[in-house]
């Protein structure tokens, strides 16, 4: 029987809303908020200020050594609150979380660094921090660098780093220390392709190596491929803890219930978003008009529609596959001679399909919607719509064909 890695009892953090990150945290959290403030986008109040919010309630859950877990919930459900706790960069209000081993972690993007050392001095800190002697850290240090694809900055203070490059950094430093957990936050989507199947392919080592890992991401064919495990989290609490197959059927139907409700009532909101609450119904139609089952190479429309006006709003739809992968994304920044705007003031942001090039299957589209450069509000799976067999131009498609989209071709065979 392999030993327990995390045992959290019944915990809960609060915050108090319009005073963030002050008054309570480590010292680590300090440097970690300075560290963190450019990237900060502008976390939404959404009660007045003064407020409490219960980020983690109650919440228990046993790993043990060796077990790769995927940690999975809507925006807020407190999967980022639940890592900060494990690896110490913030305190519980309630409960206790034992862990036992040396932890790695990969937060949100600039947590750990401090922006004004260089990135060689902030792998040497990062060690240090692991409880790592100078000799320990600088046999691996070639290894993160060349990792991280980072020699020729190194000497440079990590505040002048983009994000994808902190991102490269602190993944490499994370899972080189030779943490025993490793705990790994959505950032990854962060860096570019390349390096994400790196990253991807060097967690799978670890997982095999047979250290811990806890990982969270909105990907699930990602989480479903490392994962064995898998943890539901609903507004703070376990939802569901099982394997990861379960786990990830029972997410999709708690996204597919929050879809058909209606969506002024979701908490469940972008956190980098301006606005309350904006988008109060998207639906996608065929060409007659029917809601949310359209006919694969037929013509639709997504259609959403916005509490307000804003001027030059800008919208941008992710299609999303049954798996959590994103396929196809539309963005109205993204200018065509096409596009119409105005002439009136108005409250919907229409995006036309001549002729859908989806497979027949289930999908959801998560929407952000932009005004003055910023993201205003954003829904994760806003619809959910079934895009049934048809025609893509002249070639039928099969029900049950592979893939999500297809390409318009044709052949060349001998007679
Ligand atoms: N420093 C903070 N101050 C106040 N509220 C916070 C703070 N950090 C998080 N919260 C709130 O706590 C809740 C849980 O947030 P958390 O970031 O853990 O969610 P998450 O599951 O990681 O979401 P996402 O999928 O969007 O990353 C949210 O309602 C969030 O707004
Ligand atoms: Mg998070």
């Amino acid at each position: 029987m392999s030993e327990i890695a995390i045992e959290a009892h019944e915990l809960g953090k609060r915050y108090t809303l319009g005073v963030r990150g002050r008054g309570y945290g480590t010292l680590r959290e300090s440097l970690v908020e300075a560290a963190k403030r450019p990237f900060d986008r502008g976390r939404r109040e959404r009660q007045p200020k003064g407020d409490q919010l219960w980020a983690l309630k109650d919440l228990s859950l046993t790993i043990r050594s060796g077990e790769v877990v995927g940690l999975i919930g809507h925006n807020g459900a407190g999967k980022s609150t639940l890592l900060k706790i494990l690896s110490r960069i913030t305190e519980p209000s309630a409960g206790y979380a034992d862990v036992t081993g040396r932890v790695g972690s990969l937060l949100e993007v600039g947590t750990g660094f401090h922006p004004e050392l260089t990135g060689r001095e902030n792998i040497f800190l990062n060690g240090a921090i692991l409880g790592m002697r100078r000799a320990e850290i600088q046999a691996r240090f070639d290894e993160i660098v060349e990792f991280a694809e980072m020699e020729r900055f190194l000497e440079t203070p990590v505040k002048r780093y983009s994000s994808g490059m902190s991102v490269r950094l602190a993944f490499a430093v994370a899972a080189h220390l030779e943490p025993e957990i490793l705990l790994v936050d959505e950032v990854l989507a962060v860096g570019d392709a390349a390096f994400q199947r790196k990253s991807l392919g060097k967690m799978n080592e670890v997982a095999k190596a047979g250290r811990t890992v806890v990982f969270v991401s909105h990907n699930l064919a990602i989480i479903q491929a490392l994962c064995s495990r898998g943890v539901l989290l609903e507004r703070g609490r376990v939802k569901a803890d099982a394997p990861i197959n379960e786990a990830i059927d029972r997410y999709l139907r708690t996204l597919e219930s929050a879809a058909s409700e209606d969506l002024l009532q979701r908490s469940d909101r972008d956190n980098r978003a301006y606005d309350e609450t904006l988008v109060r119904h998207l639906e996608i139609r065929d060409a007659g008009g029917t809601p949310n089952v359209v006919v694969a190479g037929r013509p639709a429309a997504i259609v959403v529609d916005v509490t307000e006006h804003l001027p030059s709003m800008e919208c941008q739809l992710t299609i999303v596959n049954s798996l959590g992968q994103p396929i196809a994304t539309l963005d109205s920044e993204m200018l065509a001679p096409v596009d119409v705007r105005g002439p009136e003031p108005g409250t919907r942001l229409e995006c036309r399909i001549e002729s859908l090039p989806l497979l027949p299957g289930r999908y959801r589209i998560d929407v952000i919607v932009k005004a003055k450069r910023h993201i205003q509000d954003g829904l994760q799976a806003a619809a959910f719509f079934d895009v049934e067999p048809g025609m893509i131009g002249e070639r039928p498609i099969a029900a049950e064909a592979d893939g999500d989209v297809s390409l318009p071709h044709s052949w060349r065979l001998p007679a």
